[in-house]
Order: C-alpha cells, then structure tokens, then sequence
C-alpha cells in the first residue's frame, strides 16, 4: 500500500520536474528531435519560376507590375532618364542604361500603366514637359504603350492627355505629337525598349490576371500543386515537417485587400489536416509582410520597393497576421514553429525596427502558446550573424534561422564540383558552429538547395553535393529544411531529386 503511493508519488515528481525542464530549457523534450523539412515554396506565396505556367495566361504578360522598361530613342540614339533618379526632369541623353533609366510599371490594366523611377517617383507631366515629380500614385499621369507589332522592340509611349513622347532634344522630353505615322528611325516618338527587369510573385500575378480570373486561376493552383499525397510522400521519405511560406493577406480571408484574393487560409487548413494525418509537423513562414522586407518578388512586392519597417501601424498590421495565425492553429499538435518573418533585407529593414518587431511578434505567439518554437530569419544584406543573438538569449523556444545557397553569390562562379562541397565542409561548416552555442538560440538552415553554378555536373557529384549539406546543415540544433519541395527547375525540387536518386535522406 504504502509501497504504491510512495511510488505513484515519485512518477508525479519526476513528470513535474520534466515538465518544468523541457519548459526553461527552451529546448525539445527529444533533444534528438531535429526537423528534416522542405519547403511548400510556391504554393501559397508564389513565385513564376516554380510554376512558370501560372502566368502563361495573363494578358499582355510581359507588362506585369515592377516589370523594368528602359527607352532608347531612336533618334537620339541615347536613353531616356529621369534625371538625377527623379524629382525633375526626363531627358534623354544617356548612352547606357541601369538604374535611372529604368522605369518600372504599375498596371492599372493590360494596356495602361504608371511609370515609377528609381527615386520612387512617378511620371507625369508640367504642362508638355516630362517629369518626375509626384509621390503620388493617384494623381500620376497613364500611359499606353503602343508596339510596332507583338515582336518587335519598338514602341510609343501615349500619356493620357492623348499626346505621344518624343525625345524632341537630348535634354528635353515631351508629350506633345498627336498623329504619328510608321516606325522610322528618324521619328523622335519612336523608342526601343527593353525588359530589364521582371517580376513574377502575387502582386503580379493577382493584378495581372484581375481579382476576379486570379481568383479561379489560384483557387485550381492551391487545389493541386500540394496535395494530401505529397504529405504522404513527405513523410514516407524520412522528412518529419514542412515550412510553409505563406502571405500577410491570409489573415484577412475571405476578403484579403486588393488584388490578393481569398483562399490560401483554406489550404493552410488542409496542410494542417494532412500533416496531422502523416505525423508531419509544420512551421509556418510569414514570407510576404505588407509593404515587402526585400522588394523581392517572394515577398510580393509590388515594383521592387521595400517599405516593411518604416511605421509603426505596418509592424503591429504585421504582428496581428501572426497572432491570428498563432491562435487559428494552436490547438494543432502539427503546429511546430512560427516563423515571424522570412529574409528582411539589411540596409531598408534596420536592426532596430527588427527587433522591435522580433520582439512584439514573440509575445504575441507566447499569449497563445508556450511551446511554440519562435524562428527569427536572420538579416539578408548587410548584418552581423550573431545580431539577434542579444534579444534571443532572453527568450524561449527561439531559433535563428540562416539561409545557405551556393548560388547566389559571384564566388561562386568558377567553382568546381570537389571545391563546393570543401566549401559545404569548411566554411559554411564554421559559419554554422560560430551561430551554434549551448546556451544561445536554437539554430535553423531554413533553406538550401543542392543546386550549384558547376556545369556538367554528374549525378554522382550531385549525391556527393547533397550529403555535404546533409551531414553539415543535419548540425544545426533545430534542423533544416530544402527548398523547395516541387520545382519546374528538377534541381530545385526535392520530390525530383528523391525519386530520382539524386538526394538520400
Ligand atoms: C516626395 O517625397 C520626397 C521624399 O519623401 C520628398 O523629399 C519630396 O518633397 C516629395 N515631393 C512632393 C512633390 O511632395
Ligand atoms: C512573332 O513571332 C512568332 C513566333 O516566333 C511568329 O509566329 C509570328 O508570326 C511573329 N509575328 C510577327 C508579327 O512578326
Ligand atoms: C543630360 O542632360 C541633363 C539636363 O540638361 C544634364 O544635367 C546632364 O548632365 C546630361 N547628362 C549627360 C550624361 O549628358
Ligand atoms: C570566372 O572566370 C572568368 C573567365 O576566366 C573570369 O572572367 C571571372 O572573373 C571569374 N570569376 C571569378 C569570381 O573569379
Ligand atoms: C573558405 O575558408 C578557407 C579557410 O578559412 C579560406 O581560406 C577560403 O578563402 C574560404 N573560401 C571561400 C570561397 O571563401
């Protein structure tokens, strides 16, 4: 008798102590539990080049929003530029194009649009004269862009006062010839143009389309990119979670604000209900915040600007997505990790708007849970590895996460095979144990790829490749994760690479 409750009594103790463990030591109960995830990319954030066919049916698509465009007068021979990046004149007198040359499209539909110029500035006129002057979208000049036909270069530019542009001298544009005739190269209204830049993301997407066709068009994307067989597939293949990028707009569906359109919560239900099902955990990515962290097109920015940070209203709007998100799957025991924000890009995201935000964003997923893990991305651009480190010691549960690709940088460019995966080894290797201490924040390689610039690479440097960043990036105390798990680029893709003896998990 005694003997039982003597014993029953010392099971509640060592339960109670290991409770009260697993919650102060901010670490898993299974310390042996790391997450071997990939990434849902293009899925509920888009991106043209995960599924390059999604955009294939936007009318007149190669004018999407941010879309870069640079004129070169025939008749001049030179480009136009708002001069000084913007806040006066157009001219046309530059031999070569990049920045100021570049005039990046809002579209207002298939065929009408606003010109924005570097120094953010949109195009209008002072009575015949072009300029770039006004803030503001709104009282901005339209133009049409009027093409010789659907291949060739040359176009017109038609502002919405019906007048065409002419480069009528190298440092003075106008808006002034109401009948133009042919396309020869002494016509001063008569421009080659080139695409500089593209975007491919939500904005453009959603916008290009029109709310209402984007609707359908993204409603049959969601329903079959990720389906309940790939959880299946997921979780038969030695993956135990996924990272799930999602949009700032998926708090307010049904009725997100122009031009998303509603949906994705319903599939980051069925995510939950199918990873519940396959015991898959999953971490969710807040990958677009308003206003985009990046200007980049995954973050869907509208033209390239970056403004997430700048206000307070837009960091709170910020922090209400994640406590909607946090408090919708909470009771989930999939629900892993949340992770505040992906890639914010150092200089236009500042440390300290950052960890104002890192630091809002954790209570408000603490008010609803004491488990979930808390991922801070770590700062693209500019930054120091350890930056976050100061706010992270003080908290729980919290991870740093880093994103390692042997792509996107020039050092890479003439690197072989063998010298990648030294680098796998060696440097990257350091750059993750100098991140990885005993009592900091957990660290998470939350995306790499085993892609490369190597040309004609064998399959087996490819499996060689994909062990390196295995073995290496299987050292971080929270885990990792591939991007992406389905890719029109094979590499990209981790399904291709699994069924094709590429990747051995
Ligand atoms: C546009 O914004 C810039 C930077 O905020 C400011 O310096 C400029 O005065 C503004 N221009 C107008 C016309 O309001
Ligand atoms: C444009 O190019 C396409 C494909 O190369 C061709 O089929 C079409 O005839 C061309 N159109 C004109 C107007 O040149
Ligand atoms: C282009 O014209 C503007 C306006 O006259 C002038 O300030 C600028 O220096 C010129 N730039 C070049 C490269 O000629
Ligand atoms: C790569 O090789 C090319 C051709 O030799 C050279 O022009 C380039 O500078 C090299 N790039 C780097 C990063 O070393
Ligand atoms: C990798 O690390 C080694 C040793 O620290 C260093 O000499 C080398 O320059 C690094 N490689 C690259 C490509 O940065």
């Amino acid at each position: 008798m005694t003997k039982s409750i003597i014993k029953i009594w010392i099971l509640n103790l060592i339960s109670i102590l290991f409770v009260m463990l697993s919650l102060t030591h901010g670490r898993p109960i299974n310390p042996e539990f790391r997450v071997k995830a990939v990434n849902l990319g293009g899925w509920l954030v888009t991106e043209g080049w995960m599924k390059p066919s999604l955009f294939d049916a936007i009318p007149n698509k190669d004018f999407l929003d941010g879309t870069g465009l640079q004129f070169k007068s025939v008749t001049t021979g030179k480009y136009l530029c708002a001069e000084s990046g913007g806040g006066t004149i157009l001219v046309a007198n530059r031999t070569t194009a990049s920045s100021w040359e570049t005039f990046r499209l809002w579209r207002i539909n298939k065929e009408t649009f606003r010109f924005r110029v570097f120094n953010k500035q949109f195009v209008g006129l002072d009575d015949i004269n072009v300029v770039a002057v006004t803030n503001s979208s709104t009282d901005s000049v339209t133009f049409h862009i009027v093409k010789e036909n659907d291949n060739s270069t040359l176009v017109r530019i038609k502002a919405s006062n019906g007048y065409f542009l002419r480069a009528k001298t190298e440092e003075l544009v106008t808006a002034d010839v109401s009948n133009v005739r042919g396309w020869r190269d002494d016509d001063p209204t008569v421009f080659e143009m080139t695409i500089a830049v593209r975007l491919q993301g939500d904005f453009q997407i959603t916008n290009g389309y029109g709310s209402r066709k984007a609707a359908q068009v993204m409603k049959d994307h969601w329903s079959s990119f990720i389906i309940e067989d790939d959880f299946k597939f997921i979780a038969s293949n030695g993956l135990n979670a996924v990272r799930i990028p999602v949009g700032w707009w998926i708090a307010s569906d049904p009725t997100p604000p122009w031009p998303y359109v509603g949906g994705s919560l319903h599939s980051l239900d069925n995510a939950f209900l199918w990873a519940h099902k396959y015991g898959i955990k999953i971490i969710i990515d807040l990958h677009a915040a308003p206003g985009s962290q990046n200007g980049f097109q995954h973050s869907s920015s509208r033209d390239g600007s970056q403004e997430w940070g700048k206000s307070d209203e837009n960091i709170e709007q910020t922090v209400d997505v994640i406590s909607f998100l946090t408090a919708r799957y909470v009771k989930n025991p999939s629900l892993y990790a949340i992770e505040l924000i992906n890639e914010p890009l150092s200089p236009g995201v500042t440390l300290e708007s950052l960890n104002k935000y890192y630091k809002a964003g954790y209570d408000a997923v603490r008010k609803h849970s004491s488990t979930t893990y808390v991922v801070m991305s770590n700062r693209l651009g500019p930054s120091e590895p350890k930056e976050l480190f100061p706010l992270a010691n003080g908290l729980m549960r919290c991870v740093i996460d880093v994103h390692y690709y042997n792509i996107f940088n020039d050092l890479f460019e003439n690197m072989t095979a063998q010298q990648n995966i030294d680098f796998i080894y060696n440097n990257r290797s350091s750059e993750l144990n100098f991140i990885t201490t005993s009592n900091g924040p957990l660290t998470f390689v939350g995306e790499w790829v085993s892609d490369w610039r190597v040309k004609e690479a064998t399959k087996e440097d490819f499996q060689r490749f994909g062990k390196s960043q295995i073995d290496v990036f299987g050292r971080a105390t929270f885990g990792w994760a591939y991007w992406a798990f389905k890719n029109a680029n094979q590499h990209w893709s981790l399904e291709w690479m699994i069924n094709n003896g590429y990747i051995m998990l």
